[in-house]
């Protein structure tokens, strides 16, 4: 029996979640393809062809995840309406330790007091697990405003001699802000569509860093089926067709993935946005990245209609949609030390 729940959309003066700030920070260390041949046996033609990426960004021992979230929300943060946060939602897959969680910790950092804070995992979908969790404490009036955060460190999970795994996979963090604001407004967060399928558990899966086992092919598959369904059921919910969307943002997992899945979807390339090529897949950053990044350098304009849509280890999947308010610039952190 299928408990499938597709969520409806708010009329435009009922209450809802509205994005108000974005912000992302990566390390500064670039890791090319040409630096991966030297270590493992593998092209850069290879690497291109079957994924896209080119380079990606990796954290040294001294930036941890707890570090990357802290500058991602800052960098969110600081051209932010000057809120107070009263809740900080953290996803991440790659947490420092195992206990405590990060989000205290980053909340401390920030200095925003004794508020709500907690980590989800729910691998790359977390950042849009997260804004739903977000957007339900700000509808049950647990918070006016909620900090987003989506980090991790998936280039500390390959096993670093294996030549299909480790090409994948880079660190980032993005935030962001979200107030309590009307659906009429730009920057609602419209109906999220979440799903997960643990019976797959095993096609992603890492005892501990170092220990990544992946399916590629059966991910493959699944990826394109899961965000391309939860893409349309998102559209759907919110009364978009497919046709108004200015931008699809897709996870990053790889070039071929989100064109499969743009594809099926009826999207043309031009219609995606991507940054797969320049920092590889960011696991619950990617998003998040993403959108900060298509702000600044002009991708992403005020009225845009975008459809978010993620797929990750779990499985999980999930997708949203997001008319585009006006947000200031905000060059994304990449000097990579912790202040
Ligand atoms: O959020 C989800 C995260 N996961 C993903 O995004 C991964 C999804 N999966 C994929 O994108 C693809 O499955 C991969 C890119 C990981 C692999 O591509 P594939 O076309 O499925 O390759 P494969 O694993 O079937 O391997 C094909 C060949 C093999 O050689 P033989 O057995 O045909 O001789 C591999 O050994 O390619 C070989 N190979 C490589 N060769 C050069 C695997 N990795 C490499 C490499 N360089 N890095």
């Amino acid at each position: 029996m299928s408990t499938h729940h597709t969520p409806r959309a708010a009329r435009p003066g009922e209450q809802a979640a509205v994005l108000c700030g974005v912000g992302a920070a990566l390390p500064a260390t670039v890791v090319t393809n040409a630096d991966l041949t030297a270590r493992l046996d593998t092209t850069d033609q290879w690497i291109r062809s079957r994924t896209g990426i080119a380079q990606r960004r990796i954290a040294g021992s001294d930036l941890t995840t707890e570090d990357l979230a802290v500058r991602a929300a800052t960098n969110a943060l600081v051209r932010s309406p000057s809120l107070p946060v009263q809740a900080v939602v953290l996803a991440t897959t790659t947490p420092d330790r195992c206990c405590p969680a990060t989000a205290p910790a980053v909340a401390a950092r920030l200095g925003l007091g004794s508020i709500p804070a907690f980590d989800l995992a729910a691998g790359c979908t977390g950042f849009l697990y997260a804004l739903a969790t977000a957007a339900g404490l700000i509808a049950t009036a647990m918070a006016q405003s909620v900090l987003v955060i989506g980090v991790d460190r998936l280039a500390s999970l390959p096993d670093p001699t294996d030549r299909t795994t480790v090409p994948l996979f880079g660190d980032g963090a993005g935030a962001a802000l979200l107030r309590r604001g009307t659906a009429a407004e730009a920057g609602a967060v419209g109906p999220v569509v979440l799903g997960s399928d643990g019976s797959h558990a095993d096609l992603i899966r890492a005892a501990h860093p170092g220990a990544l086992h992946m399916e590629g092919a059966d991910v493959f598959r699944h990826a394109v089926d899961r965000m391309s369904t939860a893409s349309r059921q998102a559209a759907m919910a919110a009364g978009w067709a497919l046709d108004d969307v200015d931008h699809l943002v897709p996870h990053q997992a790889n070039a071929r993935i989100t064109s499969f899945t743009a594809r099926r979807l009826g999207i043309p390339e031009g219609r995606q946005l991507h940054n797969v090529e320049d920092i590889g897949n960011t696991g619950a950053a990617s998003i998040p990245v993403l959108l900060a990044q298509a702000v600044t350098d002009g991708r992403v304009a005020p009225g845009h209609r975008l459809l978010l849509t993620a797929f990750g280890a779990g499985l999980t999947w999930g997708a949203t949609t997001l008319t585009w308010p006006n947000l200031p610039a905000q060059p994304v952190d990449t000097k990579g030390m912790p202040s």
